[in-house]
């Protein structure tokens, strides 16, 4: 993997990015009362989005990255999608989210997803994921627009973007 990740901090919910900058953090932030209210939004919203992930093409082997994975619901969504074929990498700023994620997708047995601290805009190289994903992240990002067409000319041509 190819981007500007570190282990999880306890704490640390901004990263710097290779402009040497670091970004304000995240508006909702991460208290123990948000976290449950993301994994609430997760169940209510997990059947639209399986459908739309499938309709984008997400099937058994591909490699997946879930761009502000938060808790890992869609995450959770994606790693059955792929089977253990196939593999999943979370990443979000957030350590205490990130936490929350690998500790549900292990409980689940989901050995094939795996998570790391990061965002959007330190990502270099994603050539070797077939998909990119996203759900409730664009809306959070100061230019959406200018954050996909980067990704896209880091991805390989015909990788899938799908972003909710
Ligand atoms: C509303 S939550 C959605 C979480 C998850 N995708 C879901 O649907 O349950 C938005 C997430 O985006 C993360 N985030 C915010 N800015 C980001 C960025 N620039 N790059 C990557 N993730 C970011 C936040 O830390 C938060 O966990």
């Amino acid at each position: 993997m190819s981007y500007s990740a570190t282990p999880p901090e306890a704490g640390a919910a901004a990263v710097e990015h290779q402009d040497g900058k670091t970004r304000a953090d995240y508006v909702l932030g991460h208290s123990e009362r948000e976290l449950e209210r993301l994994a609430r939004q997760g169940a209510l919203f997990s059947d639209l989005t399986r459908d739309l992930l499938v309709c984008a093409g997400l099937r058994k082997g591909m490699q997946v990255l879930d761009i502000g994975c938060g808790v890992g619901d869609v995450s959770l969504i994606a790693a059955d999608l792929v089977s253990g074929e196939g593999a999943i990498q979370g990443i979000d700023p957030a350590a205490e989210a990130l936490a929350i994620a690998q500790a549900r997708l292990d409980a689940h047995g989901k050995t094939w997803a795996s998570f790391s601290q990061g965002t959007l805009e330190s990502l270099e190289d994603c050539s070797r994921f077939d998909a990119v994903i996203g759900r409730f992240i664009l809306v959070h990002l100061a230019n959406p627009a200018e954050a996909l067409s980067g990704l896209r000319s880091r991805l390989q041509a015909g990788a899938i973007m799908s972003f909710i």
